[in-house]
């Protein structure tokens, strides 16, 4: 007889948990899945192991939560075909820039030419709207709205575009602990958590755009050397109503989690000096709208729906796996009401995650299938 949703416990997988010695940062953040911090993404190993075990025929896969890219980033490793949907602007432009194929002759050449014209002092920095007078050192802001200004002129704008977001996250007068979700502006030097000794904001976001058009040039070079040439969809949207055409093989995801991250505020800065369309309002589980049993309630029913509507898209016995902390237990019933028989439970020891929320922490891969 099937085991029944309730009887699934969760087994620790050794092969899953990977120890910091096994597997250091420089490896998981590889190539492009560096190109920008992002706050709540899986590592690029987890998804090629589950792509190994699941999908071994290769194939086309979806990720309705897809975020930064991370499965399609390695679904372009692995050799897969892939689809990722995502609400929030930025994730989306970033996710294009990993996975975009360039000529990397003129790649470098546009990349090198802003750099060059912006460190001589071309460009026009114009009247700083209010959010960046607030949160960077007046030369800081400065730098970053002369670069902007300079972005346009180049084919490969938006991988300036995300130089630019990077370089900004960088240079916003905020501690150096609290890069994540910082809450008003640092303007004093203070008691550094992170150094253990006195730190100062930062004045100026030059360097910051010179470190990252050069580190980002080098990362998708070298991705450019390891993916192959399959096809990547992204799709900016809603899940509960994009529309997706074709059968997939699998699906692969890691949904937000109620009450922990706020994907859009995550990359203000971003959104404000990109002028990003803000859909906040549409993100499940976000931060903001806290967890009450209406919030909880709302979540999981946007959950079942997304999962619902992405297996009615797997072709006949193809799985569905998701990778969460379910710590509320939300997830046998959210399985069930999508209509899905969850058939395996693994649990991995996530060694260390980043920032200040470093620590002890687990998570979970579902197997599901219609
Ligand atoms: C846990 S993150 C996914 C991270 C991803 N696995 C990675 O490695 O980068 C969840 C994502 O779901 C997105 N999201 C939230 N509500 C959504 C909705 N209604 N439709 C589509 N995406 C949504 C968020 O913007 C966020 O990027």
């Amino acid at each position: 007889m099937a085991p029944t949703q309730d009887a699934i416990y969760a087994e620790l997988d050794a092969d899953l948990s990977w120890s910091e010695r096994d597997l250091p940062e420089r490896e998981r953040t590889k190539h492009v899945h560096r190109l920008h911090p992002y706050l709540g993404k899986f590592i690029p190993q987890l998804v090629e192991e589950l792509f190994r075990r699941h999908v071994p025929g290769g194939g086309r896969v979806l990720d309705p939560f897809a975020g930064s890219g991370t499965t399609l980033v390695q679904a372009l490793e692995s050799g897969l075909d892939a689809t990722g949907v995502d609400i929030a602007a930025f994730n989306c432009l970033l996710m294009e820039v990993k996975t975009r194929q360039y000529n990397l002759f003129s790649l470098e050449h546009d990349l090198r030419d802003a750099l060059t014209r912006f460190e001589r002092g071309e460009g026009r920095a114009g009247r700083a709207p209010r959010y960046v007078q607030e949160w960077f050192a007046i030369d800081a802001a400065k730098e970053l709205l002369r670069f902007r200004s300079l972005v346009n002129d180049y084919e490969h704008a938006d991988v300036l575009r995300i130089v630019l977001a990077r370089a900004a996250r960088s240079a916003r007068l905020t501690t150096h602990f609290d890069l994540d979700f910082p809450r008003t502006p640092q303007r004093e030097p203070y008691w550094c958590h992170k150094h253990r000794r006195e730190c100062k904001p930062v004045g100026h976001a030059a360097r910051f755009v010179r470190r990252y058009t050069l580190d980002t040039l080098v990362r998708l070079k070298t991705f450019a050397h390891v993916r192959t040439r399959h096809v990547v969809e992204i799709m900016h949207g809603d899940a509960l109503e994009v529309e997706l055409g074709g059968q997939f093989d699998a699906v692969v995801t890691s949904p937000p989690y109620p009450g922990l991250i706020d994907y859009h505020e995550q990359h203000r800065y971003a959104y404000e000096l990109l002028g990003l369309d803000d859909r906040r309002e549409r993100e499940l589980g976000a931060a903001a709208a806290g967890t009450s049993r209406a919030a909880l309630a709302a979540y999981a029913d946007g959950i079942a729906a997304v999962l619902e509507r992405s297996a009615a898209l797997l072709r006949a016995d193809a799985p569905l796996l998701v990778v969460v902390n379910d710590r509320r237990d939300l997830y046998p019933e959210i399985l069930e009401r999508a209509g899905l028989r969850l058939e395996g439970r693994h649990r991995r020891h996530v060694n260390r995650r980043t920032g200040r929320r470093a620590g002890e922490y687990f998570e979970d891969v579902l197997i599901a299938r219609g």
